[in-house]
């Protein structure tokens, strides 16, 4: 089986672009390497060498999964393990980890952005989104990771892990609904699924997406033992996700309903 040791984790995410004092999200499987020496935690160190000491290394450490036995109440910010995987679960059992204090979109970070990255999340300006318009707000860390154009990674998965395509999504659907006056909004808004309201929504094909960054080159890519790397900017990823989306709707939503809804929103715009 292939051996990947925690120094070529530090040397693959270097060819993909992490420098000192660099923000590096990531998404992982961790048996996609073949056999990691000192299993997840030598991935998370591997990251944090890549970074150095004025670095910063992230993770989705998501625990609200829709199940109906869940409640936003029975988040416990020590104790709720995530379930998007064992190194997201080691990151959120470090000792070195602050986590932001969100039931369903929580963010776990190491290092010198770590304090900022996750203090604030649910606060802040809204984006719409199917869950609770506070998972994605203004100082969440999924904001805050595009202000630091953060590195955003998949290891050994693709772009369909990406936790950051609901703040796009969110800020497209924003937009829509800024460019209509302001007494009409809420009825369309209403249109869009949320909590219990089983609307449409801006669900789009981000697999089909990867392939597109890839071919405009906008994609690091490397390998990690046997799992392949990927590595995008944050400002990147949503700038041309949003330029994609508002250019050809319909080739990228999956969603027919929430094209019609665009079409309904254009027209009384
Ligand atoms: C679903 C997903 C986690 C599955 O990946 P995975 O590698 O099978 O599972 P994990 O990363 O949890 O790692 C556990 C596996 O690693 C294996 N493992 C344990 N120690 C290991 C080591 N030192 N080296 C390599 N593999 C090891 C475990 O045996 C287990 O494999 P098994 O289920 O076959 O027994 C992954 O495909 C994925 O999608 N990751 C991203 C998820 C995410 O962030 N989603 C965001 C919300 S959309």
């Amino acid at each position: 089986m292939t051996e990947v040791t925690q120094k070529d984790v530090c040397n693959a995410f270097k060819n993909i672009g992490a420098v000192p004092g660099d923000v590096v999200i990531f998404h992982s499987s961790l048996k996609s390497m073949g056999h990691v020496a000192g299993g997840a935690e030598a991935v998370i160190n591997g990251i944090l060498d890549a970074v150095g000491s004025t670095g910063t290394v992230a993770a989705a450490t998501l625990w609200w999964d829709g199940g109906k036995e869940k409640t936003p109440d029975h988040f416990d910010i020590k104790n709720s393990p995530a379930y998007n995987g064992a190194t997201a679960e080691a990151m959120r059992k470090d000792v070195r980890a602050l986590r932001s204090n969100h039931y369903s979109h929580s963010v776990s970070a190491i290092g010198a952005k770590a304090v900022d990255l996750t203090c604030e999340h649910g606060t802040g300006k809204a984006y719409p989104d199917p869950w609770n318009e506070t998972a994605f707000s203004e100082k969440s860390p999924w904001t805050k990771l595009i202000e630091y154009n953060a590195l955003y990674c998949f290891i050994g998965c693709t772009m369909n892990v990406c936790t950051l395509k609901h703040r796009i999504e969110g800020e497209f659907v924003q937009d829509m609904l800024e460019r209509l006056p302001e007494d009409t909004r809420m009825f369309y808004r209403q249109k869009l699924r949320y909590k219990r309201n089983p609307g449409c929504w801006a669900v789009f094909d981000i697999e089909k997406m990867q392939q597109k960054f890839a071919e405009e080159h906008l994609l690091a890519q490397s390998t990690l033992g046997n799992a392949k790397l990927i590595g995008i900017r944050s400002q990147t990823l949503l700038t041309r996700a949003k330029e994609l989306l508002v250019s050809d709707p319909a080739n990228w939503f999956v969603d027919k309903a929430f094209l019609a809804w665009i079409d309904e929103v254009s027209t009384t715009a």
